[in-house]
């Protein structure tokens, strides 16, 4: 059956690639990536909980197409974006005999993502690599960019490298069977790009609740193609986050971050506090004379009608303040954050007072 697919273009010069989205593409898989490699052996990476769900799937038809192909489960959940796995990987990847002309396979969220990338880079000083994210947030954010790595135990994301894939293969319906949590936590970085780069699309989606909200495939075709074209863009124009333009994408972040680290592993799923943060920073904005308050409540009813959490949760202020001082973006202990100057529109901004963070914190109104 002839599928509707939507191309993306990435274009990084040598290193260019397109992303494909539609409906029930998963079934050309294997046409697929013999378009992109000469698909001789296949090492498909997955998580438990997406291997019978869809890996297995693609282990199948890369088999009916002729290729050798291996599969590698690991456990569902972020502690397996570990080196201690990518040890274990690697491993596998002499067990599997994989060579130079290997193509890796990474099918599951960003974890797998992640880390399947790291493996894709790394073995044999670099493998080809196919991307099939399967969650939201997989697809319009973690599998564009290149950025793959593993976790340190004190600090995330902290090994790694920018490593372009071939190809990204985005089958909207896998979204069907994601737990409801993960899908509106994906919903808070597609809400992040209309802000930051495109008042149109922040529009669209006000005007499309019920669609979002009843995961309707047009809907979220529209949905992902946008937000792979806005991060292509971003990181086309910096692929290596040496520009600055890369920044734009930590809307909402710091805030994140800080909340993130304080309320402990598991309290919040990482879109839902990207949700608070981005409120927070909306207020910070406001509060500094950037904006007109109206934005901050725009984005607060967008994110509510997508039941994502909105309230600053109980935590210390000087604890979330001092974690914001050790923030990325920090040069030399100055607080600096994103935000937004008009509806798609954001800066860097620097030099920011203490006092009005802390408003930002406290106000809920
Ligand atoms: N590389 C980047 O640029 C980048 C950007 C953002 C986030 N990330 C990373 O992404 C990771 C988070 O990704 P995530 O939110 O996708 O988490 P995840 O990979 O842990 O997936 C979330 C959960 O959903 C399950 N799942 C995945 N697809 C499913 C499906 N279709 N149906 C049912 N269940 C499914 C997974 O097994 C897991 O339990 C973090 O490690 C983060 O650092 C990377
Ligand atoms: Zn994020």
């Amino acid at each position: 059956m002839a599928h509707q697919i939507t191309t993306v273009d990435v274009p990084l010069r040598e290193r260019a690639y397109g992303i494909e989205i539609g409906s029930g593409c998963l079934d050309q898989v294997a046409e697929y990536i013999r378009r992109l490699t000469k698909l001789t052996h296949a090492v498909v990476i997955s998580d438990s909980n997406v291997s019978d769900l869809y890996a297995t799937k693609v282990v199948e038809q890369l088999q009916a197409a002729g290729a050798r192909v291996d599969l590698a489960v690991v456990a569902a959940g972020e502690p397996s974006k570990s080196i201690e796995q990518a040890h274990a990987l690697w491993q596998q990847m002499l067990d599997f005999r994989a060579d130079r002309k290997s193509v890796v396979v990474p099918v599951g969220g960003g974890v797998i993502g992640d880390l399947g990338g790291f493996i894709a880079a790394t073995f044999a000083r670099g493998l080809s690599m196919i991307q099939i994210p399967t969650t939201l947030l997989a697809q319009v954010d973690s599998s564009v960019g290149g950025k793959v790595g593993v976790n340190l135990p004190a600090a995330k994301n902290m090994v790694g490298a920018f490593w372009q894939p071939r190809g990204v293969l985005i089958d909207i319906d896998v979204l069907q069977s994601l737990p409801e949590r993960e899908y509106r936590a994906g919903l808070a970085e597609v809400v992040k790009y209309g802000v930051i780069l495109d008042a149109d699309f922040f529009a669209f989606l006000e005007a499309n609740l019920a669609g979002l909200n009843g995961r309707d495939g047009q809907v979220l075709t529209e949905v992902v193609a946008t937000c792979c074209r806005l991060k292509a863009i971003v990181v086309a124009n910096d692929e290596r986050e040496e520009t600055g333009l890369r920044a734009v994408l930590n809307y909402g972040h710091t805030f994140c971050h800080a909340i993130e680290s304080l309320s402990g592993y598991g309290e919040f799923l990482h879109g839902e506090a990207v949700a608070i943060g981005m409120l927070c920073a909306s207020r910070l904005a406001a509060k500094m004379g950037r904006i007109d308050p109206a934005l901050t409540r725009r984005q607060h009813d967008l994110l509510t009608a997508l039941a994502l959490p909105v309230a600053v949760p109980d935590l210390n202020h000087d604890e979330l303040i001092s974690c914001m001082r050790r923030d990325k973006k920090v040069e030399h202990g100055e607080l600096r954050f994103v935000l937004p100057s008009r509806l798609g529109h954001v800066e860097l901004v620097g030099q920011v007072d203490e006092a009005d963070v802390r408003w930002a914190l406290a106000d809920q109104a």
